[in-house]
């Protein structure tokens, strides 16, 4: 424990601990010079416990690496404010200047400029929160610190997204046990959607692994695209299908097998065709349940059959 910010002698009274690190700003022994926390004893109490309070040395006037120019401010805070307040007196690029002067180097970051968000004049601010959100001391300062809540920050903008996330089948992100950027890359990324991998069927089999293959009977569009199938995010029909079983099927294979299948091989016969194509729900993958592929011998493998 070093940290020797100018302000700290201003805060010593809210946070014990504090009180016993060394002071080496002269300014804050004075007297004469007011210090930020004299005033501002949440946002400096809100920044403390965070990597910025942690790691942002006496070297670097904490408060002015983001809000820059304080002089005027000290001079007489009610007549004139820091240079960088982060409202709507920035535009959403200089607002991320400010924490890319710092943090551009970092690996996430790379297609930064490249990605949605950016284009569209998202700033960092809009999905961290720096000082905690305003008015619930209850939240930590860092979205990155909330992985179970993070769905809620993209959600404020994503509202589609979010509606899916409530629909019967859908992955467990509300549950905590996947998140958003387990799959995207916020700060932008090359592939479409700005999905964490070059393929969506890379992305899905990191975690699927079973689903990945190869098998010695593959079925095309899985191999071609999980998405052929699958919806992402959330889905009314079971197991995230886009759509129902047989239709699904149906919607490649046409119509007839089905009731050929039962017709010839399964004895129902010309007269209950209608019966026939009444599946249930999952009719057509109770005889195909290889339907992501199979290793079975080939009169068995080559139709997906169990
Ligand atoms: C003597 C008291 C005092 C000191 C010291 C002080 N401020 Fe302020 N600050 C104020 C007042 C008063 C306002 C205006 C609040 C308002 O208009 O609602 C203000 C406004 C601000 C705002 C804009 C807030 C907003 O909602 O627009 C920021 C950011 C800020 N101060 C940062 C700092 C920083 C950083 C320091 C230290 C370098 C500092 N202040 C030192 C009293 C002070
Ligand atoms: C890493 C960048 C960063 C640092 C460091 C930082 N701030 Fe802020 N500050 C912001 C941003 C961004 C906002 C806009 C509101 C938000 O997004 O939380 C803000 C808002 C504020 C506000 C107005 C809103 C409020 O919460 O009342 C004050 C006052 C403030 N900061 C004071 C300070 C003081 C004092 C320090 C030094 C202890 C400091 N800030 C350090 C980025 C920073
Ligand atoms: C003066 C340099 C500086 C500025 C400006 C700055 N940061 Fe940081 N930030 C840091 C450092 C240092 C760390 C700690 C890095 C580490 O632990 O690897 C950090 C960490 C972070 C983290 C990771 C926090 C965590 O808990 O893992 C986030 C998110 C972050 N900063 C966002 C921002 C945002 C948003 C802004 C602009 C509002 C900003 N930073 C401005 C220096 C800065
Ligand atoms: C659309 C929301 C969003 C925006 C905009 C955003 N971030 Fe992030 N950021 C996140 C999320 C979510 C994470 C956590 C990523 C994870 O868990 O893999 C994160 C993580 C980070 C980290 C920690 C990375 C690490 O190596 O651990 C830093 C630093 C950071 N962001 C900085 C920034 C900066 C700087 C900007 C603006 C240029 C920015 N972020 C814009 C959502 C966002
Ligand atoms: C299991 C992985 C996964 C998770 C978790 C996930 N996504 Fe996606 N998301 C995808 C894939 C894959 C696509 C591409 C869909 C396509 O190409 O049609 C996508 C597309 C999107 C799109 C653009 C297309 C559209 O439908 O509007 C947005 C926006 C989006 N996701 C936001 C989110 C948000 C917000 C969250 C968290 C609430 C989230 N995603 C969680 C995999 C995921
Ligand atoms: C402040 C609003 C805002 C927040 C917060 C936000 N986004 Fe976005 N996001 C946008 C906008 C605007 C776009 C571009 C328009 C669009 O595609 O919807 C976008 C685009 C995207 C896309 C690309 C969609 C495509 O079609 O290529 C993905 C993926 C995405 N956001 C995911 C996220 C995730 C994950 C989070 C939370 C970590 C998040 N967003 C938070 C506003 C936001
Ligand atoms: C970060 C890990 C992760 C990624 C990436 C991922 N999933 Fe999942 N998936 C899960 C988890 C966890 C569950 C829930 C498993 C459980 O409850 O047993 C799940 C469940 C499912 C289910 C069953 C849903 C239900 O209602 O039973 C399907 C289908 C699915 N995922 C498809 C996909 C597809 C398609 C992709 C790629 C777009 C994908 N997953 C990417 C983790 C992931
Ligand atoms: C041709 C359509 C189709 C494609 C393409 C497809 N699936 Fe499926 N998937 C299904 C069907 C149908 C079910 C439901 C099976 C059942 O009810 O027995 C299912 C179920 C699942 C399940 C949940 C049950 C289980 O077996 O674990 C997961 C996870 C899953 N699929 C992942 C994937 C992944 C990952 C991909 C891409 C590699 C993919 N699927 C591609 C049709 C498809
Ligand atoms: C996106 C299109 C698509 C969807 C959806 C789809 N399939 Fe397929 N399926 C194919 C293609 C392409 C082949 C490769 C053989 C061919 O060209 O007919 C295939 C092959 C098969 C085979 C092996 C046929 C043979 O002669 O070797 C079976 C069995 C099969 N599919 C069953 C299903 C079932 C059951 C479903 C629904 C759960 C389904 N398929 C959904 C496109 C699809
Ligand atoms: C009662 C079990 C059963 C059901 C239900 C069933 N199939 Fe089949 N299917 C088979 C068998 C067995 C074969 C192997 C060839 C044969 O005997 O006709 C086959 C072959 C296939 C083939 C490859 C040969 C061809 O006729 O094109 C496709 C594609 C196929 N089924 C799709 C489907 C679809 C789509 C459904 C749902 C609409 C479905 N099956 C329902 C048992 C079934």
């Amino acid at each position: 424990m070093r940290h020797r910010w100018f302000w700290v002698a201003g805060i010593a009274s809210a946070f014990g601990a504090l009180a016993l690190l060394p002071v080496a700003a002269a300014g804050a022994q004075g007297g004469g010079q007011p210090v930020c926390a004299d005033c501002h004893e949440e946002a400096v109490r809100s920044i403390a416990p965070t990597k910025h309070g942690a790691k942002l040395d006496a070297t670097t006037d904490l408060c002015r690496s983001c809000h820059g120019d304080v002089a005027a401010h000290l001079e007489d805070p009610t007549a004139a404010k820091p240079a960088h307040l982060f409202d709507r007196g920035m535009t959403a690029a200089e607002k991320s200047a400010v924490c890319l002067s710092c943090h551009e180097g970092n690996r996430q970051l790379a297609f930064w400029d490249s990605g949605k968000h950016k284009k569209n004049d998202v700033a960092c601010a809009d999905c961290h929160s720096i000082h905690g959100k305003r008015g619930d001391p209850s939240t930590q300062p860092y979205l990155t610190t909330q992985r179970k809540l993070q769905y809620d920050t993209c959600g404020q903008c994503h509202k589609t997204i979010r509606a899916q996330l409530n629909k019967t089948s859908h992955h467990p992100i509300i549950e905590g046990k996947v998140a958003c950027a387990d799959c995207h890359n916020p700060h932008g990324a090359l592939s479409p959607a700005m999905v964490k991998n070059e393929s969506v069927n890379q992305l899905c089999t990191n975690c699927h692994a079973d689903k990945r293959g190869p098998v010695v009977w593959a079925h095309l569009p899985v191999e071609e695209n999980c998405l052929s199938c699958h919806n992402s995010h959330g889905s009314n029909v079971p197991k995230l299908l886009t759509v129902k079983v047989p239709q699904l099927c149906q919607d490649c294979h046409g119509s007839g097998h089905g009731q050929l299948a039962y017709g010839s091989s399964f004895g129902i016969g010309g007269a209950n065709q209608d019966r026939a194509t009444r599946f249930d729900a999952r009719s057509c993958v109770n005889c195909h349940q290889m339907i992501h592929g199979s290793n079975a011998p080939a009169s068995r493998g080559q139709f997906l059959l169990r």
